[in-house]
């Protein structure tokens, strides 16, 4: 399914230009606007040479660069980039003055039932929405970094978003392949309140001398970390068993009795005997007859993965350990993370 809106993307530097590839490659028609009608220019030439290296290298679909060049149009300003948009992203730096000012212009200038998001990473939606006219027409559309290959959209409707602006953006996302989740407005949306929870437990246990950074690292990537793609915390709880679940919770409650109290949620469905999939009920409902195709299924997903895996080969963030002269070559953690276009994983 093609999209058909107009879009134009406000901010043409990594995350926006990754927007425009995507979108543009699902058959809509996008201008990019940045500060001036020459870093749009050069922004749109460095999205067709990259979609074109991304298509040399399997990544996008051949003659992406062609698609790219033919769908997307740089703008001289915001203004007449957004006037003729059905959609508007804004993915400007995550400066609040700077988001302030791109959306007050964004909004004069855009239709008026035109629908706008914003690509924040951290800034609540309703400190922004004050700077758009008509802020009902307003809300975060998410995309992870890097944006043409992560598939998860956060979708972030402020207390004042027309409940009509979610199923078109929806709708249009999906056309990219691309996933939406809907979130409320509350700080670190869910992907980065997650993310930095993790992270802030494993930099603690680095800091207590339990673990290196690099052996934590194993641990996440080939246990729990090895099942995420498949399956969200609550259907590994469900599939573990919740009455399980609450004894590791009394068990941890032995050190930190208030950082890892029994959730309510969980003592309720436990008090119920609710235990996830082996009693048919738990957070999410997976009947109790479907457990043996769920577990047949997870066997084949953990297989497959260990298979794709083995065909990447470890991710090149140690210096290389073959032939001579890996040591020679200068290879190191921080050569390998200098060359990152851009680090914020959010
Ligand atoms: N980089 C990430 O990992 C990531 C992930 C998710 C969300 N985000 C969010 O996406 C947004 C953009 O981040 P980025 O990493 O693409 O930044 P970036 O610096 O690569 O791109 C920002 C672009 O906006 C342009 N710009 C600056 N001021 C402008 C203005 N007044 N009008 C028009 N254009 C202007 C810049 O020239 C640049 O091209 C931020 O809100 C950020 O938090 C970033």
């Amino acid at each position: 399914m093609s999209i058909t809106q107009k879009i134009a993307v406000v901010g043409s530097g990594y995350m926006g230009g990754g927007i425009a590839q995507v979108l543009a490659l699902a058959g809509a028609q996008v201008t990019i606007a940045d500060v001036s009608a020459e870093i749009a220019a050069q922004n749109y030439e460095r999205l067709i040479a990259e979609a074109g290296q991304f298509a040399e290298q399997g990544l996008f679909p051949a003659g992406a660069a062609d698609t790219v060049r033919a769908n997307v149009r740089p703008a001289a300003s915001i203004e007449e980039a957004v006037q003729d948009a059905d959609f508007i992203e804004e993915a400007v730096p995550e400066k609040i003055e700077i988001k302030h000012e791109t959306l007050r212009r964004i909004s004069a200038a855009a239709r008026p039932d035109a629908i706008i998001g914003s690509n924040t990473s951290t800034i609540n939606i309703a400190q922004m929405a004050p700077a758009v006219e008509r802020p009902e027409r307003f809300l975060g559309v998410h995309f992870s970094n890097p944006a043409p290959f992560i598939p998860g959209v956060e979708l972030i409707p402020h207390e004042g978003t027309d409940a009509a602006v979610l199923p078109v953006v929806e709708q249009f996302v999906a056309a990219t392949g691309k996933q939406t989740a809907r979130v409320k407005d509350a700080t670190g949306f869910v992907l980065n309140r997650l993310q930095y929870a993790l992270f802030h437990e494993a930099s603690q246990i680095v800091e207590e001398g339990i673990a290196t950074a690099d052996d934590i690292d194993t641990i996440v990537r080939t246990t729990f970390g090895f099942r995420l793609p498949f399956f969200g915390p609550f259907a590994i709880a469900d599939m573990a068993g919740l009455d399980v679940y609450s004894f590791c919770y009394a068990s941890l409650q032995t050190r930190w009795p208030e950082r890892f109290a029994t959730p309510a949620s969980l003592k309720n469905l436990v008090d119920a005997g609710k235990f996830g999939t082996k009693t048919g009920a738990g957070y999410l409902q997976v009947p109790a007859e479907r457990t043996p195709e769920l577990v047949a299924y997870r066997n084949r997903a953990y297989v497959a993965m260990q298979k794709l895996l083995d065909e990447l080969g470890p991710a090149p963030i140690h210096a290389a350990v073959e032939g001579p002269d890996a040591a020679a070559t200068g290879a190191s953690d921080s050569d390998a993370n200098t060359s990152t276009p851009n680090s914020d994983a959010a």
